[in-house]
């Protein structure tokens, strides 16, 4: 029998004061997959709100992404409260600035063009974004766009596909086309491929262009590590971490988040590099340590591989000294890696068709 929502509600909201933080993102996942039915959607964006009284900023970035993903208008009230107040953890703000434009409900753009002005670099950067997306998406360009996709994705590799039965929604969408060298007619079947790397990679490493068109030359760039083929995957990697270096932290954050999507052996080293590194932004070395629990469900480098992220995540997760959220992100990525590695536990609900 699967766990009922009320306690569910009480696991996430720990009413009993004894559930620990990796349960409770457990928990959280769990009613993602519930919330994706219609029918409980509606109570678990209910569950989901109430969950922001939390003093646990990493918990509640994660609720405003799940509120985002869920894609239900419903959850906007929420979610532009939580970006309006300005008490509120920068990165709770700039996720749920980021799950407005997953909505990409228009209704939105007026709170998310009133902090493109915030004193927060990343929440002011991510309202961009999401303002930019939503016109983009709501746009006869983007209308086209999206049917090109959803051409491409039907095409696409099925092992791809499989892996998410609820593909997640991207802070920018890919680019679906490519200019072609003459600018006769743009390309439209498979653009992600090994020979589009330089491209895309040219428009990621470009400081001058706009952070929207590098978003989206990042998320092209990850397609091409899931869709194009063995030989494509590490050139693709290493543009993407050629991106570290960049200068703003919400991009070098999305970076550390794709990577987590990916959970390509060739991320740990990169990943590693930015969690180890005490100068970096604290929601970039969040992002790392979560990219390094998902690494190893998929890692073959042998156990040495699998002891040494351990061990990293472990130094973090105990030194007092890192940031919380770093802290509590090494906690639930080792809590992943132990869970995932568990062959007593059942599919997780979120892969399992509802
Ligand atoms: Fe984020
Ligand atoms: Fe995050």
């Amino acid at each position: 029998m699967p766990p009922s929502l009320d306690a569910l509600e009480a696991s996430l909201l720990n009413a009993s004061g004894n559930v620990k933080l990796d349960a409770r993102f457990r928990t959280l996942f769990t009613l993602k997959g519930l919330g994706m039915a219609e029918e409980n959607r509606m109570r678990v964006i209910e569950i989901i709100s109430k969950g922001f009284t939390d003093d646990s900023a990493l918990l509640k970035h994660e609720l405003a992404y799940v509120l985002g993903q869920l894609q239900d208008v419903r959850a906007i009230p929420k979610l532009e409260s939580v970006l309006s107040d300005t008490e509120e953890h920068a990165m709770v703000r700039h996720e749920a600035a980021e799950a407005l434009g997953a909505i990409s409900s228009p209704t939105a753009l007026p709170v998310l063009r009133k902090f493109l002005e915030d004193s927060d670099v990343s929440v002011r950067e991510t309202c961009d974004l999401a303002v930019r997306k939503i016109e983009l998406d709501n746009s006869d360009t983007g209308r086209k766009e999206a049917e090109i996709k959803a051409h491409q994705d039907a095409h696409g590799d099925a092992r791809a596909a499989a892996a998410h039965a609820v593909p997640p929604i991207d802070p920018a969408p890919a680019f679906v086309q490519v200019k072609a060298a003459d600018d006769a007619q743009p390309e439209v079947e498979n653009v992600y491929t090994l020979e589009k790397v330089p491209y895309f990679r040219s428009i990621l490493l470009d400081e001058k262009r706009s952070l929207f068109d590098r978003y989206r030359a990042m998320f092209s760039l990850r397609n091409i590590v899931q869709r194009g083929g063995e030989a494509a995957a590490v050139p693709a990697i290493e543009a993407l971490a050629a991106s570290l270096k960049d200068s703003s932290a919400l991009f070098r954050h999305e970076i550390c988040f794709v990577f987590g999507e990916l959970c390509h052996p060739a991320c740990i080293a990169a990943m590693t590099k930015v969690l180890d590194d005490p100068s970096e932004h604290e929601m970039v070395r969040h992002e790392a340590a979560e990219a390094l629990g998902g690494v190893l469900e998929e890692s073959e480098d042998g156990p040495s591989a699998h002891e040494q992220v351990v061990a990293t995540l472990r130094r973090w997760a105990d030194d007092e000294s890192a940031p919380r959220v770093v802290r509590e992100s090494c906690i639930v990525a080792l809590d992943e890696i132990a869970y995932n590695n568990d062959p007593t536990q059942f599919q997780r609900i979120d892969t399992v068709d509802l």
